[in-house]
């Protein structure tokens, strides 16, 4: 996914030292003591519906708004493709069984296109063949052993919700609600892990910010703030909902996946993450939803408040929770779903353009880049694996001792088979998630690799591939092909250890 990220900015400013209240968290650089997992750490690997499923209108399946969008303005993806086939799951999900246990996972972590389940969104629209389509990858899984990790949203709101305004209508949290509930009912007997929204914060400013992914809505700094403020929402009823109706009986856990970008600034020589920075990008979503206090951070009330004073506006452009909502999001996580790809340096804003489009990277106020030395896939794809241990401590210091699962990890290339950078990619991750439990004493129970299979990378399109298994995505087969990764991941998996 194209991400902004400006590698050349780099050249001119990274060794710029901050004078702002930046240094806070980098954990300590002892040397790896250990390459062994705890006994009770799971492994898995990731899709998401729209990325890997295919069959967009079978058997009664509605559009989602990536649907109609691609189907509308294919330039709107590098390659101009879709995910109307890609790895074709919904029609050969055994293959992906096949692949699954042969990399020995713990668990399966997918998506439920939430169109397929409910063609228009509403639960007055049930579709059967989804509900068969479901229940038949559940069984299959954990007759063989495999727990499902499943998301209830990962990006493809249907597009009858979108028609609404989608997450920026306030009646996206009575549906998303309604949703949830649905899905309990149907397969929380199985179920026992469930993701509310996949990067609620990278969605909501690439949805309806920047413009960037579908539905490309450009209302930047403001559609963003609304998009959030209704994820969370959403995510704090779904909670209830189980916790009220369904959690005597299933005895099951509900947490959410949020994205974090290791963002560091120098200060007096030494690189540490920017807790301001880190509050905009992971405290935003993580703040109300895990912090004591509750409700957004008080550095994003304070500063989104002041500059939406200064354009001349009536009310603040990020939203006001009263304390019913934020007594309701409070403690809604039974584990936190951690999803990191790259870290970041940051080096303030020129604030002359500041209020002209008003937007989250402007109020974050940091022109960010890579740094030149670490390995990139792509603009903004660059490999730190300290920055997920540093994160992690992050985490703890801000949050506590959380179940954490890394929900998501992984490199992009041309999708060939010798795939040595994504190996040396996986297990210096999987080091540093090591180095963070045994060193750093961080709660993390389990690593999923993204993406278990080659599928569609969005406005990339099949330009990058992130999977452990190759997919010949031209043939009407589909046939999956192991990459050297995979027999690495495999035998990490088998012996856990590096
Ligand atoms: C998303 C995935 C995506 C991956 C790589 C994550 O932000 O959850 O859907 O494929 O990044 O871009």
């Amino acid at each position: 996914m194209a991400r902004i990220l400006d590698i050349s900015f780099c050249l001119l400013f990274c060794i710029v030292i901050l004078p702002e209240n930046t240094t806070s968290y980098r954990s300590s650089s002892r040397p790896n003591v250990r390459s062994d997992f705890p006994k009770d750490f799971k492994f898995g690997a990731a899709t998401s519906a729209y990325q890997t499923e295919g069959g967009w209108d079978a058997d009664g399946k509605g559009p989602s708004m990536w649907d109609v969008a691609l189907h509308n303005n294919p330039s709107l993806v590098l390659d101009r493709s879709n995910g109307d086939v890609s790895g074709d799951s919904y029609h050969v999900f055994d293959k992906d069984l096949k692949i699954i246990k042969e990399l020995g996972l713990d668990f399966y972590r997918f998506s439920i296109s939430w169109p397929r389940l409910l063609p228009n969104g509403d639960i007055s629209s049930l579709n059967q063949a989804g509900v068969k389509y479901y229940n038949m990858v559940i069984d299959k899984l954990l007759a063989n052993n495999i727990e499902p990790l499943v998301t209830m949203l990962h990006f493809d709101i249907p597009d009858e919700i979108q028609k609404l305004g989608g997450a920026t209508n306030p009646i996206f949290v009575d549906y998303f609600a309604s949703y949830a509930n649905l899905l309990y009912k149907l397969f929380g007997d199985r179920v026992k892990n469930w993701v509310t929204i996949n990067e609620p914060r990278l969605f909501c400013v690439y949805s309806y910010g920047n413009g960037i992914l579908v539905p490309n809505l450009n209302t930047s700094g403001v559609g963003d703030y609304l998009c959030g403020d209704h994820m969370l929402k959403a995510h704090a009823k779904a909670y209830k909902i189980y916790q009220d109706h369904y959690f005597q009986q299933f005895r099951g856990r509900v947490g959410i996946v949020l994205e974090a970008v290791g963002t560091y600034c120098r200060k007096g020589g030494s690189l540490s993450l920017n807790d301001r920075a880190m509050e905009y990008y992971l405290g935003w979503m993580a703040h109300p939803l895990l912090s004591n206090k509750g409700d957004y951070p008080e550095v994003m009330r304070k500063e989104i408040d002041e500059n939406s004073k200064l354009e001349g506006r009536a009310w603040s452009r990020l939203p006001k929770l009263d304390q019913h909502w934020i007594d309701l999001m409070k403690g809604t996580c039974d584990f936190l779903g951690l999803n990191y790809y790259s870290s970041q340096y940051g080096v303030p804003l020129n604030r002359t353009d500041q209020f002209k489009p008003p937007s989250f990277e402007q109020d974050v106020g940091l022109q960010l880049f890579a740094d030149p030395s670490w390995p990139a896939a792509n603009s903004w794809l660059t490999s730190f694996p300290k920055g997920l241990r540093d994160i992690l401590n992050w985490i703890k210091s801000q949050y506590g001792d959380i179940d954490i699962i890394i929900t998501e990890n992984g490199w992009a290339d041309g999708g060939q088979l010798k795939d040595t950078e994504r190996i040396e990619y996986l297990t210096k991750h999987l080091q540093e998630v090591l180095n963070a439990i045994h060193i750093d004493k961080c709660n993390v129970k389990g690593y999923t690799y993204w993406s278990l299979l080659d599928s569609f990378e969005w406005v990339s399109g099949f330009s990058e591939r992130f999977g452990l298994y190759s997919v010949d995505i031209g043939s009407p087969t589909k046939e999956r092909t192991p990459k050297e990764s995979a027999i690495v991941y495999k035998n990490i998996i088998r012996n856990r250890k590096i």
